[in-house]
This record gives C-alpha cells, structure tokens and sequence, in this order.
C-alpha cells in the first residue's frame, strides 16, 4: 500500500504545480472536506470553492489565515484548520486544489 502510494506520487509529480506536491496535498485534505467539499466545490454557499483557484493565491491565502493576517469571522473558521500546517504542507495543498 506505501509502495503503491509513494508510486502514484511518482505518477503525479509532473502533473503537479512545481511547488508543491500534489499527492501529498492531498493525504493532508481529508480535514478540509467538510467545508470545501470532497472535490473543492463547496455544498455550502457561504464556504469558497477551491477547485482550479490559483496555486500561489491559495499559498498566499492559506499563510495568511495562518499567521493571523486574514481576520473576521469567517476566517476564524479557517485559522485553526491551518495553524498547524508548515510551508511545506500549505503548497502541497495549494498544488492539489489548483489541479482539480
Ligand atoms: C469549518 C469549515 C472549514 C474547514 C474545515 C476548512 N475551511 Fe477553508 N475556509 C472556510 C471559510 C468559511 C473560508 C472563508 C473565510 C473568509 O471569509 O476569509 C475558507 C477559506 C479558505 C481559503 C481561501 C479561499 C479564497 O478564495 O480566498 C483557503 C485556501 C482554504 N479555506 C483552505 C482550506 C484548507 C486547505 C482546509 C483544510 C486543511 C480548510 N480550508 C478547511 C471554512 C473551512
């Protein structure tokens, strides 16, 4: 099962943004479907959509919850869904939500 995963991350790599690793963006997702929705498309109107948004916008955003810079109650929503992801992590997602 490893061996299959590591091999399809392989696979993936190419297709991916050259940031971040798309397979790995996705392993880290499983907590951000609730609200996103299990493909990037949000069921509820008032969550945003991800599918397709821009890697390095979704980076950008994603920082910014995180390091405290985008506030309001809504964002309040997201900075504890990123307060724990490293760099890393966040361009691995941005990778996998920009290739859906
Ligand atoms: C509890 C619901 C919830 C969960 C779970 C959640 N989010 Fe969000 N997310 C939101 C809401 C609400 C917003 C809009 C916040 C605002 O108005 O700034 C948002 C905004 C975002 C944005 C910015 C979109 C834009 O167009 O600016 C990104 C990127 C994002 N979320 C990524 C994630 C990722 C990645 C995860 C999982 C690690 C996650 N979210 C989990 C509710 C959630």
């Amino acid at each position: 099962m490893r061996k299959a995963l590591f091999i399809a991350s392989l696979l993936l790599a190419p297709a991916a943004s050259l940031a971040g690793d798309a397979a790995a963006g996705k392993a880290k997702a499983a907590t951000c479907i609730a609200c996103h929705g299990a493909k990037g498309i949000s069921l509820i109107p008032i969550y945003p959509n991800l599918a397709g948004q821009n890697a390095p916008y979704l980076e950008i955003a994603m920082k910014a919850y995180r390091d405290g810079q985008r506030t309001g109650p809504s964002a309040a929503l997201m900075k504890p869904m990123v307060a724990a992801l490293t760099d890393e992590d966040i361009a691995n997602l941005a990778a996998y939500y920009s290739g859906l």
